[in-house]
């Protein structure tokens, strides 16, 4: 039986990537600090043979006894209120942490996929963002914690990869969405559905017209699961290109939800993105891949999902 270790296995996609796996009949090897995420999303597997979990900060000294055959780092706090809150520790966990698993991943032989993100583009002077994009990051504005740290984890990645020879795989995440996420991380997505469930006015930074395109979860760990097991070493976009302006998103909320709260406007945080919309074609070519859940399917099930949370 094969055995993987997945960082970050107590966060939103991480849990929901140990579930992918116990399901395909690997044993998992969960590890995280609990630094964002919770117990609570991995409670169901904790009973299992298959599953070990370890409580441990990966951007310390990494030893894990006997054979990994996949590493997928995923460990890294991943919405701006978190990584604000936590700057050192993000950075940490996207140079230091991959370094020591990188270091793992050669000792044992393992072949290691790195969560990488959409804000490697930062804010896009490309539209839609393509992997051939190098971005543009403002590396000491108060998200470069962040972006940078993932760039980071990219270039290290890739020269383990060069001069080691080492099995890596990328993938560039775009927004990703479903239960399990944090109603308080400050997405606009769990923001807006947890204030018109909370009987509260939605929230759009700046005057709406920046957009996003949002991925359901299961859509994005079948993409991941299909890089994992693919011969590309070179960095994929992995997102749902149906593209929505934030202010269209809301009206969607208010549909959805049927809450009589409105929009109110604030001020747009600094370097915040204009725009968000991925190029997936190299996906659909190496992969095979694209996104199969709607926009209306998978917000309906992630509000159901908040509904009974705050119940
Ligand atoms: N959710 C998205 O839309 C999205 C988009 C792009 C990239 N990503 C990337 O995917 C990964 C997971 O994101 P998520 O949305 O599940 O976030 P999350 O906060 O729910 O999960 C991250 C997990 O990592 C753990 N963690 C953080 N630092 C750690 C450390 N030093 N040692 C051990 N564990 C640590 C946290 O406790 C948490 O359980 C991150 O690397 C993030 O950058 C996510």
């Amino acid at each position: 039986m094969k055995r993987v270790l997945i960082t970050g296995a107590a966060g939103f996609l991480g849990s929901h990537l140990s579930d992918r796996f116990i399901k395909e009949g690997y044993r998992v090897v969960g590890m995280d600090n609990l630094i964002t995420g919770s117990m609570k999303n991995i409670e169901h597997l904790m009973p299992l043979e298959n599953f070990e979990f370890y409580h441990h900060d990966v951007s310390r000294y990494v030893h894990v006894a006997g054979d990994i055959d996949y590493i997928l780092h995923f460990a890294s706090p991943a919405s701006p209120i978190d990584y604000l809150k936590i700057p050192i520790q993000t950075l940490k966990v996207g140079s230091l942490g991959t370094h020591n698993l990188l270091g793992l991943a050669r000792s044992k032989n393992a072949r290691m996929l790195i969560a990488s993100t959409s804000e490697v583009y930062g804010d896009p002077l490309v539209h839609p963002q393509t992997e051939d994009y190098w971005g543009n990051v403002n590396p000491i504005g108060p998200r470069g914690v962040y972006d940078e740290a993932k760039r980071f984890q990219e270039a290290i990645t890739m020269a383990y990869h060069t001069f080691h020879g080492l099995e890596t795989r990328i993938v560039r995440i775009f927004n990703t969405y479903g239960p399990r996420m944090r109603l308080d991380d400050g997405r606009v997505l769990p923001a807006f559905i947890g204030q018109a469930l909370q009987g509260k006015d939605l929230t759009v930074f700046g005057d709406g017209s920046q957009t996003r395109s949002f991925c359901y979860v299961d859509d994005l760990v079948e993409g991941i699961y299909r890089l994992l097991f693919s011969n590309h070493a070179q960095p994929v976009n992995i997102g749902n290109p149906d593209e929505i302006t934030i202010n269209q998103f809301a009206e969607e909320i208010i549909k959805l939800t049927g809450t009589s709260q409105k929009v109110i406007y604030v001020d747009l945080p600094k370097d915040d993105p204009k725009q968000r919309q991925p190029d997936i074609s190299k996906a659909k070519e190496i992969l095979g891949w694209e996104p199969k859940v709607s926009r209306a399917e998978g917000l309906k099930i992630t509000y159901e999902y908040f509904k009974k949370v705050l119940s």
